[in-house]
């Protein structure tokens, strides 16, 4: 994999170069946690409004009521409003309930027994209709709840089809809809793409223009970016890498159209990651206790039944087993590692079928250095990065990653390709230096891993510069506060876009 050149350059935000005025926001997100969770975005939903209340803003959630949304521990209560909308030649009601999260943030969850009644948040036969349903009560509801947000802040493909909607309402009636919208793209492979048939259904064909760019957005995500009035994704360098045909999954035509209106804003962590504070540790840390980290690389090695040895680099690894991942490179690569180098491995994750059987074989083949355990388990996840000493995260692409950054704050050392938000967030440490977070390399290949796996093995050997460079890690600031004064710039830009302010 090349990296692109010349690298086309998206508008970047400048924090701090709008006036400060309160604004209201609604997110329309499938997932948010801790209401329901399946993936990062669900981080993203459920801290960055808090971030943003925090700021002054008045900011609510708007959600499906999914089956498995904890009603009692969310005190989930009926509004008493609710409405029909069309649906694909028949009729659908959604009703309005309301949960309490901690913040203060008000959330809006859509009842639907038959569209959301379900455990699954996605992976339906029908998402594509749910979500198309999503989208229109997105428009909808606010109408209904008495208030309007001034901006619609929108994640990926499921809340995408509020965005050509908003924009057909906005142009027909401006006085009921004076709101300016966002779009924030967490994946671009995933796009909720649709048929000529499903199109002409659901009623979408009016929003595809015309020429070649139209040929390209018959996907929710493809027309969001089309009609919203501001496009993000989470990290600057993503921003850049999917105007090109190697990121773009095909949407680079309508993006490079919207490359003014694009820019990069990278996640942050929530409050309750730090080492200090993780319930999951068996040595709670900080960057004056680092020596407890000892305790906890222990009690890893005697949970996944490793010899327990406090001087052998211990690698972690901890995320789907999929392409995105690395998983086909760590497959390829981990042999060769085991097999020469004193190191120990634990890798802890689901994912396709291939790879999940090539790391449960390289750990029965390697007893004694490798442990893979192939499931989600959120104790297991913490005391992985309170106890290994390298973290792994050979993406092919990463729009943001969460992982490095809790991998940092945990002062454990991460290894990762220089793509998307981990090219943003770890800075490489040349040998020697006394700069830089982690180790980085730049080819998707087996080697280029190999590499930096040497380089950060022989740093290794050198526990006083190692514990410096853990330092560096953890003294990063990777609090939500900055990145959501920077949402404010994008926010603005789109009411102004708009006309609307
Ligand atoms: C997606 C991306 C990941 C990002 C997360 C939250 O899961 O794959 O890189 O951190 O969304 O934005």
């Amino acid at each position: 994999m090349n990296r692109p050149s010349p690298r086309p350059q998206p508008r970047i935000p400048t924090p701090g170069a709008a006036p400060r005025e309160r604004l209201r926001v609604l997110f329309a997100a499938a997932e948010a946690y801790p209401l329901a969770k399946v993936g990062g975005l669900a981080d993203v939903a459920g801290s960055l409004p808090l971030a943003l209340a925090r700021l002054g803003h008045d900011v609510r959630l708007i959600m499906p009521l999914y089956a498995a949304v904890d009603r009692a521990r969310f005190r989930v209560r009926d509004t008493g409003r609710s409405f029909a909308l069309p649906l694909r030649g028949g009729q659908e009601t959604a009703r309005i309930y309301e949960a309490s999260l901690d913040g203060g943030v008000p959330a809006y969850l859509l009842e639907n027994q038959r569209l959301y009644g379900r455990p699954q948040v996605y992976g339906e036969a029908d998402d594509l209709e749910r979500f198309l349903f999503f989208g229109q009560a997105v428009v909808e509801a606010p109408q209904q709840l008495g208030w309007a947000p001034q901006v619609l802040h929108c994640h990926d493909w499921h809340a995408a089809p509020a965005l050509p909607i908003l924009h057909r309402r906005r142009s027909q009636a401006p006085e009921r809809y004076p709101w300016a919208s966002l779009l924030t793209i967490h994946n671009l492979a995933y796009q909720g793409p649709f048929d000529d048939r499903f199109a002409s259904e659901a009623g979408l064909r009016e929003y595809l223009p015309e020429g070649a760019i139209g040929g390209s957005l018959h996907s929710f995500l493809g027309l969001g970016i089309y009609y919203a009035d501001q496009v993000s994704t989470v990290s600057e360098t993503y921003a850049r890498e999917i105007l090109t045909s190697e990121y773009g999954y095909g949407l680079e035509p309508v993006l490079q159209q919207r490359r003014r209106d694009l820019s990069g804003i990278v996640n942050g962590l929530g409050e309750g990651d730090f080492p200090a504070q993780d319930p999951h540790l068996v040595a709670k840390y900080d960057a004056k206790s680092l020596s407890q980290k000892a305790v906890n690389k222990a009690a890893l090695q005697r949970r996944v039944g490793l010899p327990p040895d406090p001087h052998i680099p211990l690698l972690g690894m901890v995320g789907r087993l999929v392409e995105q991942k690395g998983a086909d490179l760590l497959a390829e690569a981990l042999e060769p590692l085991l097999s020469r180098a004193q190191v120990q491995l634990v890798v802890l994750g689901t994912g396709q079928k291939p790879y999940e059987e090539a790391l449960a074989d390289l750990a029965r083949r390697y007893p004694r250095q490798a442990a893979v355990q192939l499931v989600f388990d959120a104790s297991l996840a913490s005391l992985i990065y309170g106890g290994a000493d390298l973290f792994l995260m050979p993406s092919r692409y990463e729009p943001c990653g969460l992982g490095q950054m809790i991998a940092m704050r945990y002062g454990t050392v991460p290894v990762v390709r220089r793509t998307g938000g981990l090219a943003d967030t770890v800075a490489d440490c040349h040998q020697g230096s006394e700069r830089g977070t982690g180790f980085v390399f730049v080819q998707y290949t087996a080697k280029a891993l190999l590499g930096a796996l040497g380089r950060a093995l022989a740093a290794f050997q050198d526990q006083g510069a190692w514990r410096r460079l853990q330092l560096r890690g953890m003294e990063g600031d990777y609090s939500w506060e900055a990145s959501a004064r920077k949402y404010e710039v994008v926010y603005r830009r789109a009411l102004e876009r708009a006309s609307l302010s």
